[in-house]
């Protein structure tokens, strides 16, 4: 039987790119997708395959509903017969107060927070029922505490947990879909020190999480978890508690 198969949005980079290293140890074979990071998603295609994975890299804009999830299943389908896990993880951290909020603006985050994933569920669910898959939403702890400084993020970001809790519903019992919602996991690039230390005061647990935190709960959905679904689970460190 072939290896298990993972596809992740946004693998490039950051918090993907240690999803797509972790689930490529634990022995999947690996689709991701980037948009600007070529070089990276190039090196990191290549770092896979001298791993002993499959691995393909798909260039796509999920700003563009109309079009990416096409692009993405097509791709799939050249490679792998089979997906076993969608983790829908490519994001726009957007800022905008309610002034400065555009239509443009609220386009593009609907579109690759809301309707983007559902489209790849909608493609991708005959696959996932036949491999009793699992989905895992990207989430962010924003979306229940919402911060007026990015209020179209928030709001887009608690649209998909919505959508998570109705795909559970709608895709089981085959398949699980479930959702993370982190504190800080990765600091935005150029985030000041000072705000960090702000934040990390009210963290129970007195550290920021780590990518790598994240990779070891999206690993956990997808090997352990199948009796897990239409859940957001927190990964904090105890913020929301505070
Ligand atoms: N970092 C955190 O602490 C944190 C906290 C809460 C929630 N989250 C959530 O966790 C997930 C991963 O976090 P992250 O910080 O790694 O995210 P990120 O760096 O903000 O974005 C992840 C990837 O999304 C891709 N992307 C951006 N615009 C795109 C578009 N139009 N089409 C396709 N892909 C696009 C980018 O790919 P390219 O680089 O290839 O352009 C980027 O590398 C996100 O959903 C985020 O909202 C993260």
């Amino acid at each position: 039987m072939s290896a298990k198969v993972a596809l992740v949005t946004g693998g490039a980079k950051r918090v993907g790119r240690a999803i797509v290293e972790k689930l490529a140890d634990a022995g999947f074979d690996i689709a991701f997708t980037y948009l600007s990071s070529q070089a990276e998603a190039a090196a990191l295609e290549h770092a896979l395959h001298k791993r002993g994975r499959r691995a393909m890299a798909i260039r796509a804009d999920l700003t563009q509903p109309e079009s990416a999830p096409t692009i993405i299943f097509d791709s799939c389908r050249q490679q792998f017969d089979r997906i076993d896990l969608l983790v829908n993880s490519a994001s726009l951290y957007l800022p905008g107060k309610l002034r400065a909020t555009t239509m443009e603006m609220m386009r593009k985050v609907a579109a690759i927070h809301v309707q983007s994933p559902l489209l790849l569920v909608q493609k991708f669910e005959a696959m996932l029922r036949q491999s009793r898959g699992h989905v895992v939403n990207m989430i962010d702890l924003l979306a229940e505490r919402p911060w007026p400084d990015y209020l179209i993020y928030c709001a887009s970001k608690a649209a998909l947990g919505n959508l998570t809790l109705g795909l559970a519903r709608e895709l089981a019992p085959e398949v699980t879909v479930n959702g993370i919602a982190p504190g800080v996991v990765e600091w935005p690039p150029g985030y000041p020190e000072s705000e960090q230390e702000k934040y990390l005061k009210r963290v129970p647990l007195g550290r920021a999480g780590t990518p790598e935190d994240v990779a070891n709960l999206v690993h956990f959905l997808a090997t352990e978890g199948s009796y897990i679904t239409g859940q957001i689970i927190r990964l904090d460190g105890g913020r929301s508690i505070t």
